[in-house]
Order: C-alpha cells, then structure tokens, then sequence
C-alpha cells in the first residue's frame, strides 16, 4: 500500500492545493483535496523560531515530565510503529519520546520552517534515522487511513481552525487500538514548583506571559466533539496535582480508536 501525496501551487501564489490519494492493491479508494494556506506566506521562519526559543527556553521543563506521561498512559515503551506529534513545531517533546520508546516519530507541522531546526536538533541527538518531518494541515492531514499508533499535540489545537474536523482526521489516520493525546499546558506529574516557575519565566519573557484561556471551556468544547464524532473511550485531563491550585495546568482530551474484532468463531 502507498500514499501519495500530492501538492502542487497554481500559479496564483496565495494557494497550495493538497490533495491526498490513497491507494491500496485493491486499486484507487479515496481522494480528497482541500485548498489550504500557502505556507511560506501564512507561516513564518520568525514564527518557527519564537517556536523553538520558546521550547528550549521557558517552557523547556515541561517536555520530559510530558512524554514520561504519554508513555507510561499509553504502553509505549515497547511499541513498535509510528507516533505523530501534530503541530509538532521545533519537536522538543519528539526528542523526550523518542527517548522513551521505539517508535518511529513524525513532525507534522503547517509551518515548515520549523522543520530545519527540528532536524537538526534530533540528528545532534542522536535521533536522525527515528524521526521525519512533513507539512501538513490538522484539517487534512496527508497520511493514509489507520496509519499511527498514538498521535499526540502539545499547544497547537488552540489554531485549528475546524476542531471538529481535525479530530475527525485524527481518528481516520489511528490505526485501530491506537490512542491520541491532544492539548495545551503541562502534565498531571509536572511538580507544582516546577510549574508555577514555568509561568512565571513566560511572564518575564517579554512575550506577554502565556496566552489567557479558560480550560473549562476547552473541556466542555473537547467533550461536545467527542460525542459529535461518537468516539465512545475518550477522557479529559484537568491536571491538578496536589499544591498546584494557583497554576493553570492546561486542558487535554485522551482517546482511543476501537480495536478490532477478532473472529473466534468455533472453527471451520
Ligand atoms: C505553540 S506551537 C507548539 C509547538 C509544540 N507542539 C510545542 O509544544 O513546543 C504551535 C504549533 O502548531 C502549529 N500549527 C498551527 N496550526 C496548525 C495546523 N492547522 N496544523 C498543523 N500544525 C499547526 C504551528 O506551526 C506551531 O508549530
């Protein structure tokens, strides 16, 4: 089975047309094109870097803490496959899972000038041949059906434009038993010390402190999607670890994609 994935600019500069064909042996099943963005104009190096400065600076404690919790929630130690981290950005939290499993981890990001200093940075530690990165929108997501074993997100739901459409293609590219991650701020077993620290250095950082949001009302959108999308096993993260009341912990919705069905019939 390929993917192919096709993107071409029509000459009018302000477009790309993605266009995601899927084929099996079986022969062609499905095309789906969606005009998005271009992203040289939409997303920019100077984005990608306050991204990266962002990853190792202030908010650099929270990746390690993050992916001890993904892995030990969702068995993936010895996993074998492929993770996604979507809006993946400079892939501080790829570096910390990919030092706690085997899969292999992809970047998918909408701004590809983070690409550059995502590579770099995982081949400086030693990830170079674990690891690939590729553009790509969390509204059309150009990976074929059933393909990931987790896919997670850290801080960029907040920009999809069409949530519910988003998750939509995230549930599409799990294969079935797979899990997903998705949010934005810290870990349940980010300590509180720790946490409030983290705030207070994006405070001082001279880009205005982190952005204000009411996680209620992020769990009450996560929760309308869900049922929306008739995803049965799902879950809301409220962290708030003991001491931690005055730290905004950030919101996050875990689900699963149904298993399938083994057929154990009596034989014959
Ligand atoms: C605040 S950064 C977070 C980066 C990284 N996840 C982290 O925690 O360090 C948000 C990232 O989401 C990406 N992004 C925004 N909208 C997106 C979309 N529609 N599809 C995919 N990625 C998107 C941005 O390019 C950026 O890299």
């Amino acid at each position: 089975m390929t993917i192919q994935l096709l993107a071409w600019r029509t000459g009018m500069r302000r477009t790309v047309w993605l266009a995601v064909a899927v084929f099996s042996t079986a022969g062609f099943l499905s095309l789906a094109a969606a005009p998005v963005l271009s992203p040289s104009e939409a997303f920019t190096r100077e984005d990608a870097r306050k991204t990266a400065q962002a990853g190792s600076g202030a908010l650099a404690p929270v990746y390690g803490p993050l992916a001890g919790q993904i892995v030990e929630d969702y068995g993936l130690a010895e996993a074998e496959g492929i993770g996604i981290d979507l809006g993946g950005g400079s892939g501080t939290l790829i570096l910390e899972l990919c030092k706690r499993t085997r899969l292999h981890w992809v970047d998918a990001d909408i701004n590809p000038h983070v690409f550059p200093i995502f590579l770099k940075a995982a081949d400086e530690a030693g990830f170079g041949g674990r690891v690939s990165a590729i553009f790509a929108d969390a509204q059309a997501l150009p990976f074929r059906d059933n393909y990931a074993r987790i896919v997670v997100s850290r801080g960029s739901v907040q920009f999809w434009e069409d949530k519910p459409l988003a998750f939509r293609e995230i549930y599409r590219v799990l294969a079935p038993g797979g899990a997903a991650y998705v949010g934005r701020g810290f870990s349940r077993n980010l300590p509180a010390k720790v946490a409030r620290a983290v705030r207070e250095k994006q405070k001082s950082d001279g880009r205005g402190g982190p952005p204000p949001y009411d996680p209620g009302e992020t769990a009450r959108e996560f929760e309308s999607i869900m049922k929306e999308l008739k995803i049965q096993e799902y879950r809301i993260d409220r962290p708030t670890p003991p001491g931690a009341g005055d730290v905004n912990y950030g919101v996050w919705v875990g689900f699963h994609k149904e298993p399938l069905q083994t057929c154990r019939g009596k034989g014959g």
